[in-house]
């Protein structure tokens, strides 16, 4: 059983014995996430902030501006720095969404490289998993194939970068596949972790996390709409009008 809070400070306990035992009983391991919590009363208007005026009519609104987004990301590529500074790194690239995201990062570790004076060999590979969108829903397939081979991963650092983190299954599927091909580490860089009832079955939250999100449609910072929206500079919600005329039919 897992319980997340997702308070000023988040907590992520695992609760390994069924609901019907008793609290008491239970181990109980706490780890705090770091991570921020946008909750669910979160709201930016759309005119407090620049945006493309051919979007307007098809935000709703705000829900991470652009500014917050890139400062967390140059804190999250501190922490990177931190842990891989002096080694050879492989990033594997969830693409497409994750473009922004992993550009930005490496934007920022590579100002921190060259403040510090200490590197990171970084080789970044770019992966296509097509866990299929229509409109707003997550088609779920359970026959993705991975398309990692073991000669790039075995015994080397890997650092995942993906987007977001919101049915689970692309990054389980992809944890589960390169775990099995012997990495000398394996870790996880996600922009986004949705709070929703899907991915909870999952026991996972990534190594580096930027926020935890409503459980939102969301698009901007890489992600799109059917295709749409992707260099929108701010994470935002959909409009009902926006959902209407971008449909896929
Ligand atoms: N928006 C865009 N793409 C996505 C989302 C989302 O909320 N969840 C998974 N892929
Ligand atoms: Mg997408």
């Amino acid at each position: 059983l897992i319980i997340i809070t997702y308070d000023r400070i988040l907590y992520y306990v695992d609760i390994p014995v069924t609901p019907s035992r008793y609290l008491e009983e239970a181990e109980i391991r706490v780890f705090q996430i770091d991570a921020i919590n946008i909750d669910d009363n979160t709201r930016f208007e759309k005119d407090h902030f620049v945006i493309n005026p051919k979007y307007k009519d098809y935000i709703e609104y705000i829900l991470i501006p652009e500014g917050l987004l890139d400062n967390r990301v140059e804190r999250m590529a501190q922490q990177i720095h931190q842990d891989y500074k002096g080694l050879d790194l492989e990033v594997f690239v969830i693409m497409n969404s994750a473009f922004k995201f992993f550009s930005d990062l490496l934007m920022h570790i590579r100002k921190i490289a060259e403040i510090t004076g200490e590197n990171i060999n970084i080789v970044p590979r770019f992966f296509k998993i097509t866990s299929y969108h229509l409109n707003e829903q997550v088609v779920d397939k359970d026959n993705i194939v991975m398309p990692f081979s073991k000669d790039q991963v075995e015994g080397k650092n890997i650092l995942v970068i993906e987007d977001i983190y919101d049915s689970g299954s692309t990054i389980i599927r992809c944890r589960d596949s390169l775990s099995q091909m012997a990495p000398k580490t394996l870790k996880f860089a996600v922009a986004f972790h949705k709070k929703n009832h899907k991915n909870l079955k999952y026991d996972f939250v990534a190594d580096y996390l930027g926020f935890f999100i409503p459980d939102q449609f969301v698009f901007g910072y890489g992600m799109d709409y059917n295709e749409l929206f992707r260099e929108m500079q701010h994470l935002c919600v959909i409009s009902q009008k926006g959902i209407e005329a971008f449909k896929d039919i």
